[in-house]
């Protein structure tokens, strides 16, 4: 198209309402914490320091970094929305993508965004962000301001960065008083998460020791979701990490049985939201976990799927494919290779099915060969049923008892079905049926299908009789016998009688 003769008009986004949007793209505390984070790791911080400071509502937060900082131009441009091109070529170890995270993150937690910063051998510099200076102005200007206090912060780094938070209205209303006792414990939960979040997303950047991000003085130890306690590490990894086609690699694990690890080393494995929130995909960009503990769409979340953690490793180079979003916490596999992970994932979640239902199984290893089920799991033909095991020790007494008291046998016995119908197992079969490929798939045996006829024969043959002794016509009989489960399937057997 040729735009040299078309009238133009600027149309240009009035400021107020605009940086008022960007605080709506759906942060919660942790993820926008981690977004600043990942600033302080591309700049290639050695350190980073995160302080909250209680005041009521006069709150702080903190993020300071030993990184290589910014010059005045530089820190100008970071405090620019859209600081750079979402379709730029960045390096491999860059974290970032939109150039929005340093606004975007700290305007969903506050109203004011101060960044100092210093490069080597230079003085720092440093310019804020005042929401109500812009709603008051409705300009797109930064203000020449710090919070008290913080002038000379960077003055024992050679370089870095300090991001400062304050006015942290969407964390605590900003009335909020210094002595509420409530909302300081409230206050402190809401750290407690962004605590365990930023050990998680960066647990591989602690681990291979790239970064040591400290914790209101304390260092943050890394919680990595496939080894939570490595000094117990029973954990299983059932199938060989495969190649993602088009990029990228996925590789399953299912955590060990809480039968088989001590308490402590099972609570590790928790994380933030317990084993059934925690099961899932774990995608991560580089060494940056994106997403934690989510089936993408593909599967449901199942209280029996609940040690199993897929990881998916991306390059950067696949944010596009992957619709990575401004948060970094969301990502979309492309159609391509939805299919191939939803096949990688089925045969982990089955071997993680297999070891959730491990409890059964260590009690009837104990019982060795002396174990009697009470029901007995049988496949025929590809069909699978429940059958009530005969030799059960159970049954036997009662056959032994219907000698001498044949009612009170017999409402044994029935009182013994109903209690021990295996349920559950009934349940676990059938849901891991429907997740295995269509050809290995086992259906389960209709009632009566495979029954010995003779037997049918001879019941309805005795119960006629019965009827017929009773005083009722053979019709009558016959009627009757149609009505009654499961003789209603054999009407040709009861029209021979
Ligand atoms: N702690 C820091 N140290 C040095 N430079 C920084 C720091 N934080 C931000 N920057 C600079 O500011 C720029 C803008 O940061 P911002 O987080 O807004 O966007 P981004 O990281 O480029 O992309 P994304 O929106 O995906 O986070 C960065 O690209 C980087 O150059
Ligand atoms: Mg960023």
């Amino acid at each position: 198209m040729n735009y040299d003769h078309i009238e133009t008009q600027k149309a240009i986004p009035d400021a107020s309402s605009m940086i008022e949007t960007f605080r709506a793209i759906g942060y919660n505390l942790e993820t926008a914490v981690a977004d600043i984070v990942d600033n302080a790791i591309s700049a290639e911080a050695k350190n980073i320091y995160i302080e909250r400071i209680w005041h009521g509502g006069k709150s702080i937060i903190t993020l300071k970094d030993d990184g290589h900082g910014m010059n005045g131009e530089e820190l100008i441009n970071a405090m620019r929305p859209g600081a750079q091109n979402p379709l730029a070529e960045r390096a491999e170890t860059d974290l970032g993508r939109f150039g929005l995270g340093l606004k975007t993150a700290s305007f969903s937690q506050c109203r004011k965004l101060s960044v100092m910063s210093k490069k080597k051998n230079s003085d720092s510099v440093y310019w804020s962000w005042d929401l109500d200076y812009v709603a008051l102005s409705n300009e797109w200007n930064l203000i020449k301001w710090l919070p008290e206090g913080y002038l000379n912060a960077l003055d024992n780094h050679e370089s870095g960065t300090i991001v400062i938070w304050t006015d942290l209205d969407r964390v605590l209303p900003l009335s909020t008083s210094e002595n509420d006792d409530n909302a300081k414990r409230k206050f402190s939960n809401s750290l407690e998460r962004v605590r365990q979040h930023i050990a998680m997303t960066f647990h591989r950047f602690i681990e291979d020791k790239t970064v040591k991000i400290y914790w209101c003085g304390n260092v943050i130890e890394p919680w990595n979701p496939f080894f939570p306690c490595p000094e117990e590490n029973l954990t299983d990894t059932p199938a060989p990490q495969e190649n993602i086609s088009g990029g990228g690699t996925i590789k399953g694990f299912v955590l060990p049985h809480k039968s088989r690890v001590s308490e402590k080393a099972y609570k590790a494995g928790e994380g933030i939201n317990g084993y059934p929130a925690q099961q899932g995909f774990y995608v991560y960009r580089g060494k940056r976990l994106l997403l934690a503990g989510d089936w993408l769409g593909i599967f449901r979340k199942e209280e029996h799927y609940k040690l199993v953690r897929i990881q998916i490793d991306l390059p950067n180079t696949l944010d596009t494919n992957w619709q990575i979003d401004i948060k970094k916490s969301k990502a979309t596999p492309p159609t391509t290779c939805r299919d191939q992970i939803e096949q990688y994932a089925k045969k982990i979640r089955s071997v993680g099915e297999a070891v959730f239902r491990h409890r059964g199984k260590i009690l009837k290893h104990r019982a060795g060969q002396d174990f009697q089920p009470l029901w007995l799991d049988k496949t025929k033909g590809g069909k699978w049923s429940f059958v009530v095991n005969r030799d059960h020790l159970l049954i036997k007494n009662i056959k032994e008892m219907a000698k001498t008291e044949p009612i009170q046998a017999i409402d044994t016995l029935l009182r013994f079905i109903e209690e021990s119908i295996p349920t559950k197992a009934i349940y676990v079969k059938e849901t891991h049926e429907e997740t295995k490929d269509a050809d290995k798939q086992e259906i389960q045996k209709e009632p009566f299908s495979d029954i010995d006829i003779n037997l049918i024969r001879q019941m309805l043959l005795q119960m006629f009789n019965n009827q017929i002794n009773a005083g009722k016509a053979p019709e009558q009989a016959k009627a009757l016998l149609k009505t009654i489960e499961p003789f209603n399937n054999f009407e040709d057997l009861i029209e021979e009688l």
